[in-house]
């Protein structure tokens, strides 16, 4: 490679932290190519497959030499959009037409990153919750916007914040970002906040975003309330919903954005000029699964939810304290003395060499999550047994090394 040639980045790129997932995900592909196995707690990737009849459509539709060109409508086909507004009627009573109210996303990812292009810009100030899964702060980042965090506590702390920020910022912030089921935290909104959340956005003219992904991955009875469901909620705001999760099609790349046509619209501008739209096989299959899989994400849930029970319960053996949740694919758990003063980050990178286990580091999610780790409940019950009993016996290693003085909490690994 010449050394001459020097390549300058957007300014831009400065404002992005390396991505500490990706430095996980690494030494995960390293070791196992290296043949270690290397239990994954870390990504929220699933590993169960899509439902059989959606798999069969996609390859029955892919098939026919026809489908292959750009999908004629780049906002989602017209049946597949119709169906997403159905399931928001069976599901949530929300009346959308199917129309203006729904736009397709190459996964919510894709659609809340453009959103933020399209709605805000420098001098926009947007408030997120902390910790937070970091598209949600970096879309912002990246579209040149001030980012503020909202410490996510009780309801009542939360929406007090909410209306200090807006009482107090001028120009007053123009975006609230949430996400409930919360990731990474499992922490859920009650109905009553979207409510109040709807006055304050009135009130102070802040547009709402809700990333709706862990929906219909909910545990015990407990049933997830959608930002829409709330009156006035459409003049606001808008929800993105994702089939990665709930039907298990994380790869397939499919999503929605779906509520206030305005802000809909502006991320259909924005769409316009970036893509094309997703593979119409995917977008068929898609309707296969709004319509027909309702079944298939309640067993995927209750998967979820006995492996929650496993990781718990092996947690709690091992002396952690462990909130228990209620939705979502993760445990958010915080790191127990003595390790807790290695930080998440070093506390990963031990699990990963010691171990052979893979766990999210609290800190990708901001500082507010450093002695934090998210464990994600994608493994089945026996490697989730495994995985607890190899992070057991290396944290017996540690020990042993802390009493030899071999082993520095702090600072770097010895
Ligand atoms: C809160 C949240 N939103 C969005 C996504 C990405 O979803 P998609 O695959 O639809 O882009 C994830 C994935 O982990 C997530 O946790």
């Amino acid at each position: 490679m010449s050394t001459e040639f020097k390549v300058k980045f957007a300014e831009r790129m400065n404002q992005l932290p390396p991505y500490l997932f990706g430095m996980i995900n690494k030494m995960k592909m390293e070791k196992r190519w290296q043949g270690d196995d290397v239990i994954d707690l870390g990504m929220g990737n699933p590993m169960d497959p899509a439902p059989n009849t959606v798999t069969e459509k996609l390859c029955e539709v892919a098939a026919d030499p026809k489908i292959h060109r750009y999908p004629t409508i780049a906002g989602g086909m017209k049946n597949l959009k119709r169906e997403i507004a159905l399931y928001y009627k069976r599901n949530y009573n929300v009346p959308l037409t199917g129309a203006d109210d729904v736009i397709c996303t190459i996964g919510s990812k894709e659609g809340i990153s453009h959103m933020c292009l399209a709605l805000l810009g420098p001098g926009d100030t947007v408030l997120v919750p902390a910790p937070a899964f970091p598209i949600h702060v970096y879309a912002a980042v990246i579209a040149g916007a001030n980012v503020l965090r909202i410490n996510l506590g009780s309801e009542d702390e939360f929406l007090s914040q909410l209306v200090t920020m807006c009482k107090s910022l001028y120009p007053g912030p123009k975006l609230l970002m949430l996400n409930f089921p919360h990731n990474p935290t499992g922490i859920l909104a009650s109905r009553e906040l979207f409510v109040e959340v709807v006055k304050y956005a009135k009130r102070y003219g802040l547009m709402v975003i809700n990333d709706f992904a862990y929906a219909k991955i909910t545990f015990d009875d407990y049933v997830a309330p959608s930002f829409l469901e709330v009156d006035g909620a459409l003049d606001v705001g808008v929800e993105f919903g994702s089939f990665s999760k709930s039907y298990n099609m994380a790869g397939w790349r499919l999503g929605y954005c779906v509520g206030n046509e305005q802000i809909i619209e502006g991320l259909a501008k924005i769409k316009g000029y970036y893509d094309y739209g997703i593979f119409s096989a995917i977008q068929i299959a898609g309707i296969v699964a709004m319509r027909d899989c309702d079944a298939d994400i309640t067993v995927q849930a209750a998967a979820y939810q006995h492996r929650r029970d496993v990781l718990c319960q092996g947690l709690v053996r091992m002396g952690w304290e462990v909130d228990i949740p209620k939705a979502g694919m993760f445990l958010w758990v915080k790191i127990p003395e003595p390790y807790i003063r290695m930080g998440s980050v070093r506390f990963a990178v031990e699990m990963m060499n010691r171990a052979n286990v893979a766990v999210a580091p609290g800190a990708g999610f901001g500082e507010e999550g450093d002695g934090y780790l998210r464990l994600a409940l994608v493994e089945n019950d026996n490697r989730i047994r495994q995985a607890l009993k190899q992070m057991r016996q290396s944290l017996k290693e540690i020990d042993q090394e802390i009493e030899e003085g071999t082993f520095k909490l702090e600072g770097e690994p010895s």
